[in-house]
Order: C-alpha cells, then sequence, then structure tokens
C-alpha cells in the first residue's frame, strides 16, 4: 500500500487495498520486452537512439530517418503536459529504457526521475547509467508505494498493459479507475498528468487481432469513453489530442528500419522472429490507418475536492 498521505484518500485507500491486479502479468510483460540477453540490441536497431517504444510527436514533412527527432519532440511534449520543468519529483509509470527520465533531468531540469517497469533488460539499462537523479524500480504500478509526493506524472504506451482480454469490462473499467486513484494519491495537489495510451476507436474489443495478443500476450485497450469514466471526479481532462496518423507513421518507421537491419536482426534473434515483428508491425500500420486504433495524448489535472 501506498505510503503517501494526501488529504482526501482515505476513502480511496481503503478501496484500493480491497482490489487485485488484473492487468498483464509480470511475465507476460517480460516475453515481450526481454528476449533472451539480446533484447536490447534487437529493440536498438529499429526503435532508434532514443529506445523510445511508443507513437513519436512527427512534423509535416519529416521523414522515416528523422525518426529520433520526432521521438525527442514527444518526449518534450510529455515534460510539457505535466507541467514539470524545475521540479523536484516525477513518476514514469512504464519507463520503457529510460529515454523519458533521462530528458526530464537533462533537459527539463527535474532533480529526481522515478521510473516503473515490469521489464529486466530496461530495468537494467536504467540502472546502468548510474545518475542518481534517475531511479528505475522493478515494479507494476499497483505495488508503488513512493514514500513522497510527486509534482507530475508521465505514462506514455503503458496503459495498453493494464488490462487483459480475459476480464470483464466491469473488471477492466475498475482497474483503470485504481490506476487513477493511485495517480491521484501520489500526485501533489493541483498536479498534472500526461497519459499517452492506445485506443479502440472504430472497433470492438472483441475484434482484437489474435496474432498481435501472440506477440505481444496480455493486451487490452482502452476507449477515450473507458479513460474519461475511469477518471472522473479524480483528474480533469484539460486537452486531448488524436494523433493516429502519427503511430502509423511511427510503426512505418520502425518497420523500416527493421528491414534495413534484417540481417543483423536475423543474427539476433533469428528468422522467425524478426518475421513475426515484421507482421505485427504492418497490422498495427493497418490499424491506425483505417482508423480501428486511434492514439491519443491527454492532458489531466488532478481534481483536489473528489466528490465520493
Ligand atoms: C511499450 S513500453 C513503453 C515504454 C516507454 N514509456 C516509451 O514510450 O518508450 C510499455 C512499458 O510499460 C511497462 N509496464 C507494463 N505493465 C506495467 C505495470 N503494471 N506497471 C508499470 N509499468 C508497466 C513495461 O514494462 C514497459 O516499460
Amino acid at each position: 500500500m501506498s505510503k503517501v498521505k494526501n488529504p482526501n484518500i482515505d476513502t480511496l485507500t481503503e478501496e484500493i487495498q480491497n482490489s487485485n491486479y488484473k492487468g498483464a502479468s509480470a511475465a507476460e510483460v517480460q516475453s515481450h520486452y526481454d528476449i533472451n540477453d539480446v533484447s536490447d540490441d534487437f529493440y536498438r536497431l529499429w526503435l532508434g537512439k532514443t529506445f523510445a517504444y511508443s507513437c513519436a510527436l512527427w512534423e509535416e514533412n519529416e521523414g522515416y530517418d528523422e525518426l529520433d527527432q520526432a521521438q525527442m519532440r514527444k518526449l518534450d511534449l510529455h515534460a510539457v503536459q505535466a507541467r514539470v520543468k524545475g521540479a523536484q519529483r516525477v513518476l514514469d509509470i512504464g519507463c520503457g529504457w529510460g529515454e523519458q527520465l533521462r530528458h526530464l533531468v537533462e533537459v527539463h531540469g527535474v532533480e529526481k526521475t522515478v521510473g516503473l517497469t515490469l521489464s529486466n533488460s530496461q530495468a537494467k539499462r536504467i540502472k546502468s547509467l548510474e545518475n542518481p537523479r534517475i531511479e528505475v524500480r522493478l515494479e507494476g504500478w499497483s505495488e508503488h508505494s513512493p514514500e513522497q509526493l510527486y509534482n507530475g506524472i508521465i505514462s506514455v504506451g503503458a496503459f495498453e498493459h493494464f488490462s487483459k482480454l480475459e476480464i470483464s469490462q466491469e473488471e477492466k473499467l475498475e482497474g483503470y479507475r485504481n490506476f487513477f486513484k493511485r495517480c491521484h494519491e501520489w500526485l501533489e495537489p493541483s498536479g498534472w498528468m500526461s497519459l499517452q495510451t492506445v485506443t479502440y476507436q472504430n472497433m470492438f474489443r472483441e475484434d482484437f487481432n489474435s496474432f498481435i495478443i501472440q506477440v505481444l500476450p496480455g493486451v487490452d485497450l482502452p476507449t477515450i469513453a473507458d479513460i474519461a469514466k475511469a477518471s472522473e471526479r479524480l483528474f480533469e481532462i484539460v486537452t486531448l489530442q488524436n494523433d493516429r496518423e502519427h503511430y502509423e507513421r511511427t510503426c512505418k518507421a520502425w518497420l523500416s528500419r527493421l528491414r534495413a537491419n534484417r540481417a543483423t536482426a536475423i543474427n539476433l534473434v533469428g528468422q522467425e522472429v524478426v518475421s513475426r515483428y515484421e507482421k505485427y508491425l504492418t497490422l498495427v500500420c493497418l490499424s491506425f490507418h483505417s482508423g480501428a486504433n486511434g492514439l491519443v495524448r491527454i492532458t489531466m489535472q488532478r481534481i483536489d475536492n473528489p466528490r465520493y
């Protein structure tokens, strides 16, 4: 249970204590992000310099070779949306290989960043940075127990792991609500949160492509309505932009890099895995192209006097 004590949270805390986390397990998350000992090398081949495994923020005329630049722009966007310039403490939930944490410290003057991940290889890489202002914890958000409040929270491309197709819509909403309750509890009064996630848009949950689940086990998506419902009376949604075409471009850039580095990739993980990732990225491109999936970037502000 969280050690942070905020006014207005006693009721919330009790409710959360009675709930079990029903999103992707650590083993499911690790099966995707921790491929033997070669995970970092394989992902770096196609994710590029920033190691960002989420939708970039593109300018109109940029080409696929400018992926790193578009990813840096995305890192800036979340720092700005979370209003954390010069902040003392910022939490990144689902921090990947740690570039957002590093960017916050090095570019936005954040004193201390804390990242949560369930991936061993990601945690290992972040620890290897040996930066005392960057802390990584190998734990899920439902186990997180901070000593102090955060000034801002960022979560990019992780919400997709917070539910599973096997659970009911009610359980899914309850899980999402618990997530927002926790974030509410950990944030300073009037604090900001920046959230980015893929959504179900023009498709039903039942239509989720079974091939994608083989590559990314323990995955499910919210609708925009699910996010609004789960966060109501805890957070005020201040901005929401849908950038699905940016994710189509990002996936095309990843695919083009993977193909350009095919021989090296095969050396690292074998032909079968490379073909599987090519198919997976192609399917994801199509789902953004068709509008089946959306990609939302949301700015939320903590409501300090929530009505129960
Ligand atoms: C697609 S990656 C995104 C990483 C990073 N935010 C980025 O944009 O590159 C998803 C991340 O969510 C993390 N994750 C999954 N389930 C989680 C949970 N319950 N709590 C915290 N992190 C989780 C994974 O370990 C991984 O770091």
